[in-house]
């Protein structure tokens, strides 16, 4: 882990390629430092100018006190190593290379270098390829982008430069408080777990806010601890998306899904679009709801069933007493206003209808957040109720989270931008309301994990046997009784199940573990498709019939594949219940992850399938099934039920087998009201000599 603090709290700041240009990239930085008001000493170098906006210059890093806490370089590319290695001599703490034309053109070995000075001279390396940074506690603005930031608690780390310096000026606009603004271009040193790690102890900080197009290092990213809510932009969803990002920062784009996983389980927000980023970053200032029931204030009845939609739509839960609401909310509206909630106080509402409202939602303890929805009218003043919220909230103390729809026009948008700038998130559209409520209850959820330290646990040596002796046969891919057997070691459930050798001990073993009706199917190293040469049998309902399906199968399988060696028979008592597939798969930036999905037609057709990277624990088990789309299917659906306690089970131990496998294919699993069972199981195993990935977090 680097030391960040450098770059926000430096003492002294040297800028090489401050250049008296106002053209140039160098005079635009040190011009921002020193108008953005930074108090600390100020270090221009060139090396031909005597000073630079009236600070004295030096020709060299040399000529300069040692202990330079930050040094922000932005000459040419050819120059930089020199640079460095001259921030090296000079004890600098921290270095920003603005200059870009290094990994994301290619010149990898030329980046590589700048890590090494910096690894070996305990230099925080920041960039290159980056427009630098801001920070608003220390009046530091060291980058090339707009003069001023809006205030706030928002730390917004972004890996890419145009966009961010774009988007500082947007957040000006939008009245989005920021903290901290910081770029880290090409991350060859100092990446976002560097950053996260700063800012979850920051005071000045609330909320972290990550533009993300590709993590360089998965498993140490594995390590980030979320304190503070955090929310991630991570671009490159679609296939054509995730190739512009890797050319773009020269980072491997592991598959999104998995990406969805590895946010997930740490407990980051993953938005979809900027406005989505940005509304969240907003309403996570808001204080966490100590329930779920949310009231709504409004003076319009669409609005009101639009939002009432979507909170259904998003898995909010609106106040649902009638008797309650009606005592507490009718002497806030007229004889034709509605108390349902929404809470209708009707078009002719002002100030002094919503005032009366808002005042009970927020006083009484049995409200847990609001929504105050507005459609501008003639009679009304948009910045009149604006006020009016603002006042309420704040002589409430802010106790419940509070956000508001507000539709109408220009009188409209300026209450909104006052709303905005006093910390109530305000916006035009109900979706994106009851999205920026909703955010404030999913980060309630996830501070309320209990977090465990896991780590990959050693694979048990009667399962290390069976994969030792497929090995020495030559082979990676296990037979079927191989990977049943391995299936009850690490704990899967499975039907009742027999590998036999001939047709009397087929019948014996049947009756013995009453397996009727059962499934048979060949055992042989050299058939793949057991269907195609008459190696399966289904419903085999006594031992007769097993005996002559024994027998004829033998005989079928002999004729059509005479040079195959057939071992025997796996006999597996038929199951019913719902079609489910656990998977494992390697990501090449993650390790070892497990997938889980509904089976047959849901998994083709819709891939609503989800994952989580090993390890994880049983409750993260159970979210992972509560994330795929037909989970209602497994919450018990016209008749059909699931036994979800065995397929966290399973996955558990599915999970344990996944970093010392390619890859591992329960499909069916099946589960009914009495458990779930591997129905069939195929692993395959690494080839030899490849790593073990191995982390815990
Ligand atoms: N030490 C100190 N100053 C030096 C120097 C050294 N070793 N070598 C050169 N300089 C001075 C130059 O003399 C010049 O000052 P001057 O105007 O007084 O002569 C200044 O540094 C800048 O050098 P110059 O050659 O004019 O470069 P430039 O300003 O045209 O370009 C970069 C430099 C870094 C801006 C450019 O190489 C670059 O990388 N641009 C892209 C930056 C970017 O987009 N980053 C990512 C953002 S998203």
């Amino acid at each position: 882990m680097k030391n960040v603090d450098v770059f926000f709290q430096p003492k002294r700041i040297a800028v090489v390629g401050a250049s008296a240009d106002s053209k140039k990239i160098g005079h635009q930085i040190l011009k921002n430092i020193i108008d953005g008001g930074y108090e600390g000493e100020i270090i221009p170098i060139n090396p031909s100018a005597p000073e630079v906006l009236g600070h004295k210059a030096y020709k060299s890093l040399s000529d300069v006190a040692p202990g330079v806490d930050m040094v922000v370089i932005t000459i040419p590319s050819h120059l930089v190593l020199g640079a460095m290695q001259e921030c090296a001599r000079c004890k600098a703490k921290g270095v920003a290379i603005i200059t870009s034309g290094f990994g994301e053109v290619g010149k990898i070995k030329e980046e590589l270098e700048l890590k090494k000075i910096a690894d070996d001279n305990n230099i925080s390396l920041l960039g290159p390829n980056i427009f630098g940074l801001a920070y608003a506690p220390a009046k530091l603005n060291a980058s090339f982008g707009p003069k001023d930031i809006y205030p706030g608690k928002i730390a917004f780390i972004t890996q890419s430069g145009a966009l961010g310096i774009g988007l500082m000026g947007w957040t000006v606009m939008k009245k989005i408080g920021l903290a901290a603004l910081v770029n880290l271009g090409n991350k060859s040193d100092v990446d976002e777990l560097d950053m996260i790690h700063y800012f979850n102890k920051d005071k000045n900080v609330d909320v972290i806010l990550i533009y993300m197009e590709g993590i360089k290092d998965g498993i140490k990213f594995l390590k980030t601890k979320i304190e503070k809510p955090t929310v991630v932009l991570k671009v490159g969803r679609s296939s054509r998306g995730a190739k512009a990002a890797a050319s773009h920062t020269g980072s491997l784009s592991g598959s999104d899904k998995i990406y969805d996983a590895v946010f997930n389980q740490l407990g980051i927000m993953r938005a979809s679009t900027f406005t989505e980023a940005f509304s969240w970053a907003r309403a996570l200032s808001l204080p966490s709801p100590t329930g779920d029931d949310v009231v709504i204030i409004t003076n319009g009845g669409g609005i009101g069933v639009a939002t009432t939609d979507e909170c259904e739509n998003q898995g909010l839960k609106i106040l649902d007493d009638p008797e309650w609401l009606e005592t507490k909310f009718r002497p806030t509206m007229p004889d034709f206003g509605s108390t349902k909630n929404p809470i209708d106080v009707t078009g002719g509402a002002g100030v002094e209808g919503y005032r009366k409202a808002i005042e009970i939602a927020l006083a009484e303890e049995k409200v847990k957040s609001v929504i105050v929805l507005y459609c501008e009218t003639a009679v009304t003043d948009p910045m009149g109720i604006a006020e009016c919220i603002t006042e309420l909230y704040d002589a409430s103390g802010r106790q419940k989270p509070v956000v508001v729809s507000m539709v109408g026009g220009e009188r409209t948008r300026d209450a909104l931008t006052y709303l905005n700038a006093n910390n109530i998130p305000g916006s035009s559209l109900v979706d994106g309301t009851v999205s920026a409520l909703k955010i404030v209850h999913t980060w309630r959820d996830i501070k309320a994990r209990q977090k465990s330290e896991l780590v990959i646990e050693q694979l048990p040596a009667k399962i290390n046997d069976v994969f030792d002796a497929v090995r020495k046969e030559g082979r990676d891919i296990l037979m079927e009784h191989e990977a049943r057997l391995v299936m009850e070691l690490c704990g899967v459930p499975t039907p009742p199940w027999a590998f036999v050798q001939s047709a009397d001990e087929a019948v014996k073993v049947a009756d013995q573990k009453q397996m009727y009706p059962l499934a048979m199917k060949i055992a042989s190293p050299d058939i793949v498709h057991k269907t195609d040469v008459g190696g399966v049998v289904l419903n085999i309902r006594d031992g007769q019939e097993l005996r002559e399906k024994f027998n004829s199968m033998m005989e079928k399988i002999k004729q059509k594949q005479p040079t195959a060696k057939l071992l025997g028979v796996n006999l597996i008592k038929m199951v019913s219940g719902i079609e489910c597939i656990i998977g494992t798969t390697t990501d090449p930036q993650f390790g070892a992850a497990v997938m889980f999905g509904l089976g047959g037609v849901f998994v083709e057709a819709l891939k609503d399938v989800a994952f989580r990277v090993v390890p994880f624990d049983e409750k993260e088990a159970e979210r992972l099934i509560g994330e795929i789309k037909a989970k209602k299917i497994l919450e018990g659906f016209r008749g059909m039920s699931a036994d979800k306690p065995s397929i966290i089970k399973t996955l558990i131990a599915i999970q344990k087998l996944a970093p010392y496998v390619k890859e591992i294919d329960i499909n069916p699993l099946l589960t009914n009201q009495n458990g779930s069972y591997a129905v069939d199981a195929r692993i395959v195993l690494k080839s030899e000599g490849s790593s073990t990935s191995n982390h815990g977090h």
